[in-house]
């Protein structure tokens, strides 16, 4: 493609990102890119535009020797890697938001861009309006980069920052998200967390060259989080956000896991509030990188969708460096978590899968506890993840060493140990 080239662009979806992407286009002439096809699902559906526009049938699009851009918003990952295969494989190039797909399928997708030679952008995918992937992509090596951590759910922030400021109770908050747009279709990929564990997927590959699905590090979202919990976190001054974190053990291996964690407010994320998403970097010569930007939302997605496009104008494509020429990172599950961890009876939490336990309250229907567990035990065990049990991660919660000559008899006690 050329700078001149024409960018003419086959859109799968017309939900809030199509359509908000086609709102953007129509104020952005000087792109030189125009949607000539839209597949939808359903033909019935009263839509804002002309029906001509749209068609039900993915190959008028994916055939269609005139349109050389593939734009694919569609909620449905398994149709969504059906159109992005057969696009790259017709010597298209591909935007996409679709994290769930994308995850799933990074190998594949990988593979298929090798083979065909044909770009495949997703900037929209991680944290919407905010450039992480190309940030980590170009600009980190993978030896300078230490750790990132950060909210990538914008309807889950959406939702604690309604609890925390508004008392709101979740299902009232989780209702609002999705009103304004920011929740995915089926609103147990946020509040389960598996949201961002596909986003945690996608960005470990551009920051540290690691290919990992979701299942192999441990991840939880907030829907077990509740009031009581908001309560003892205000009583702690701190605030509860949902945080991916990927961080560099001593041996070189890498600790990856998504959880809500408490934040003090002196840690940059205290402060992001409602949609907005942000990252912080750690590397060992720049120091500390804060980004911050609107992680949901029709335009703000649209909005990293169209740089994308943009970018196609000038042959970018994602080299893929820290996979295909660095040496990679591996995960490991070889460190401890400090954690405090809620339940309405105390036989729902597993003491004995901790090493020590610092604090422990026991009140009518609600009892916690803090404590230091070993993340194998929580890969292996999921009474954590049960109705009625809420585990949040304390801050600088990875613990690679424990000194058991520092457990207090008092708190030895306190677990029934002696
Ligand atoms: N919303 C956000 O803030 C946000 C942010 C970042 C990324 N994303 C991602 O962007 C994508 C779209 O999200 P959205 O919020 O715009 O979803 P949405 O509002 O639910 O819209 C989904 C669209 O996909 C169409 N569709 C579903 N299955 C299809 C199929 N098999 N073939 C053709 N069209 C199909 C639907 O058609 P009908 O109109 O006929 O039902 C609808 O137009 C998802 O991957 C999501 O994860 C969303």
């Amino acid at each position: 493609m050329s700078a001149t080239t024409q960018l003419n662009i086959g859109l799968f979806g017309f939900g809030v990102v199509g359509k908000g992407l086609y709102d953007v286009l129509q104020n952005t002439p000087a792109l030189q890119a125009s949607i000539h096809k839209i597949c939808i699902k359903s033909l019935d559906k009263k839509r804002s535009i002309a029906a001509e526009n749209f068609t039900n049938i993915p190959g008028e699009i994916l055939n269609n020797q005139h349109i050389n851009v593939i734009v694919e918003l569609i909620d449905d990952a398994d149709a969504a890697f059906d159109i992005v295969k057969a696009a790259l494989q017709n010597g298209k190039a591909v935007v996409s938001a679709n994290k769930k797909m994308i995850a799933e399928h990074f190998e594949e997708l990988l593979a298929l861009q090798q083979e065909f030679q044909t770009p495949f952008l997703y900037e929209a995918s991680c944290c919407a309006s905010m450039p992480i992937i190309r940030n980590l992509e170009e600009y980190y090596d993978n030896d300078l980069l230490f750790s990132f951590r950060g909210i990538i759910n914008g309807s889950t922030n959406f939702i604690l920052t309604k609890i925390f400021q508004e008392q709101l109770e979740f299902e009232k908050a989780l209702l609002m998200a999705q009103q304004l747009g920011f929740a995915e279709s089926n609103p147990q990929l946020d509040i389960g967390g598996f949201d961002a564990a596909n986003k945690l997927s996608i960005l470990l590959a551009h920051s540290f060259g690691i290919i990992a699905k979701p299942a192999e590090f441990i991840f939880t979202g907030i829907k077990n989080i509740s009031l009581q919990d908001a309560l003892v976190a205000k009583g702690k001054k701190y605030k509860i956000k949902l945080v991916a974190n990927a961080q560099k053990l001593a041996d070189g291996k890498l600790a990856a896991f998504v959880l809500p964690q408490f934040v003090t407010k002196h840690d940059e994320l205290y402060h992001v509030e409602n949609e907005f998403n942000a990252i912080t970097t750690e590397s060992s010569f720049a120091d500390k990188h804060f980004f911050k930007g609107k992680g949901a939302g029709a335009f703000p997605t649209a909005s990293a969708v169209l740089s994308d496009i943009s970018a196609l104008r000038y042959n970018y494509k994602y080299e893929y460096k820290k996979i295909l020429i660095q040496q990679a990172s591996v995960l490991s599950n070889d460190f401890y978590l400090k954690v405090f961890v809620s339940a309405n009876e105390i036989a729902a939490i597993n003491k004995d899968d901790f090493e020590w336990i610092e604090e422990w309250h026991n009140e009518y229907h609600y009892c916690w506890l803090v404590g230091i567990i070993h993340v194998k035990k929580l890969a292996e065990h999921d009474w954590w993840k049960l109705p009625g049990v809420s585990l949040i991660a304390y801050p600088d919660a990875v613990v690679e060493n424990i000194d058991y000559k520092n457990i207090s008899k008092r708190s030895l006690e306190l677990a029934g140990i002696v």
